[in-house]
């Protein structure tokens, strides 16, 4: 599934060169995207070639006229029902949550303005989507639509390469990005801070979080609001960390939402929505908080992680079913674990057919195809090699959760399972971050693996759920 980007322009050479030269340009030559950009003039019934026209009752300027935006439109949807955004300054406010949420979608539709604006019937007809770039007035929608298609387009596994870095810059964690420096080491008298030459990766760590909290706190006063939100909730939740690791997890890498929290006494009762995921997950002091977070429950969302058996109830009664029941198992200790195989690196999409045949097979574990590629192409996949050979592979789930390990046979017995979950552990530990997994209760063998590993199990039993969707 490739993402289309449709542009509807009177300049479709500006969309065009203007994107070409970047990451997007590069994006596109590798096939993960694909960029039309459409004239529309090309679809004027107007023998001189006009699209517009003077305005109904006077005032200044000139209007883009229904017909041709409406045929050009047609054109490249045939009809179907796709995403169109106009963009204009009278629009809702472009964030990066709504990048996120676009990049979502295969195919998108923009529709760029010029003149005094567009005949507002075809924008009724056609347009799902009214967005701003900000409060101010360019003199046509290109830039606005190009600076919305580069920040959707770096969201989609791929394009900027396999790193998994776009979750991880900017606005990682709620915060603002940390000050960055590259050589030389002293430049017009100023040094680079002593803390990013001494190669303690912990307390580097630790510094670029102080910095980012700072300049958020300075620049985007409302930003640090929520961040500073999410971690006392953060804190309340640690007080039973085995049985919260998840939430924790989620909100503390920027990803979770909060949508409901209830802090009584002694109790708490949490629902936060994973937008990486897009899992809800929830705790109740009883059920008439369970109700209420239920009542609370976002649309968009496909599945939901319980730890409460009253919720069951609940949920079964607003079309959630039982996908399974686990463990949460986490690691709290810091040490980095020892990795005895050698050849452990990221996966990448020449190893997506291999994952795909060893982990779907017919009957086989019930991950999507369309799942796995987009995890591979996140980096969050990684592959234990043998003279060459894919022997097996682990992976970091989209809510952050360790999975996905699997041994090929003639592998086995020879530590190879321990290896790869070592090495997925210290990345996370690289991170800040605190590894956790959800064990199948029937599968004992994972759940011995996690325990020689040092990791602890919750005293809770988790339920995953999934949307019944209407047919
Ligand atoms: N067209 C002109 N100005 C704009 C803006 N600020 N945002 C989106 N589209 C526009």
């Amino acid at each position: 599934m490739r993402n289309l980007f449709h542009v509807l322009t009177l300049f479709p050479e500006m969309v065009l060169q203007g994107l070409s030269p970047s990451v997007i340009g590069r994006a596109c030559e590798k096939n993960i995207i694909t960029l039309n950009a459409v004239n529309i003039r090309d679809y004027t019934k107007d023998r001189h070639g006009k699209v517009d026209d003077y305005p109904y009752g006077g005032g200044a300027g000139m209007l883009m006229q229904a017909q041709p935006v409406f045929d050009a439109h047609r054109a490249v949807t045939g009809g179907r029902n796709i995403r169109t955004i106009y963009v204009t300054p009278q629009g809702s406010p472009f964030t990066q949550q709504m990048a996120r949420e676009l990049a979502e979608e295969t195919e998108l539709v923009f529709l760029c303005g010029h003149y005094e604006g567009i005949d507002e019937r075809v924008l009724e007809e056609i347009v799902t989507d009214f967005v701003s770039i900000g409060d101010y007035v360019l003199t046509g929608g290109e830039l606005p639509a190009m600076v919305m298609i580069d920040a959707i387009a770096r969201l989609i596994p791929g394009v900027l390469g396999n790193d998994g870095s776009a979750e991880e810059e900017s606005f990682y964690r709620d915060l603002l990005e940390y000050p960055q420096y590259s050589r030389p080491e002293e430049w017009h008298g100023r040094k680079v801070p002593a803390v990013l030459l001494s190669g303690d990766h912990r307390k580097v760590a630790k510094w670029r979080l102080e910095e980012a909290k700072q300049r958020t706190a300075r620049r985007r006063p409302d930003l640090y609001e929520k961040y500073q939100q999410k971690q006392l909730l953060i804190r309340l939740l640690s007080r039973q960390k085995r049985n919260h690791i998840h939430i924790m997890e989620s909100l503390d890498r920027g990803n979770g939402e909060i949508v409901y929290s209830h802090n009584g006494e002694g109790t708490l009762s949490v629902l936060v929505y994973d937008r990486n995921s897009r899992t809800s997950m929830a705790i109740a002091a009883d059920c008439s908080f369970g109700e209420k977070i239920a009542d609370c429950l976002p649309g968009e969302g496909r599945f939901i992680v319980i730890s409460d058996l009253f919720l069951k109830d609940i949920l079964a009664k607003r079309h959630y079913r039982v996908l399974g029941e686990y463990d949460q198992m986490l690691y709290t200790k810091k040490e980095v674990l020892r990795v005895k195989h050698r050849d452990i690196r990221c996966l990448t999409m020449e190893h997506f057919p291999q994952v795909c045949r060893l982990y779907c097979p017919e009957g086989g574990p019930g991950i999507e195809e369309g799942y796995l590629r987009e995890r591979i192409l996140a980096g969050a996949m990684y592959g234990a090699f043998l003279e060459g050979n894919l022997a097996g592979f682990v992976g970091v789930h989209s809510e952050g959760s360790l999975g996905m390990l699997y041994v090929e046979e003639p592998f086995r017995g020879q530590g190879i399972a321990l290896s790869l979950e070592s090495y997925a552990v210290n990345r996370m530990l690289e991170r800040g971050q605190t590894p956790y997994c959800h064990v199948s209760a029937e599968n004992t063998e994972s759940g011995r693996l996690q325990e020689r590993l040092g990791f602890y199990k919750a005293e809770k039993t988790f339920w995953w759920l999934e949307k019944v969707l209407a047919k």
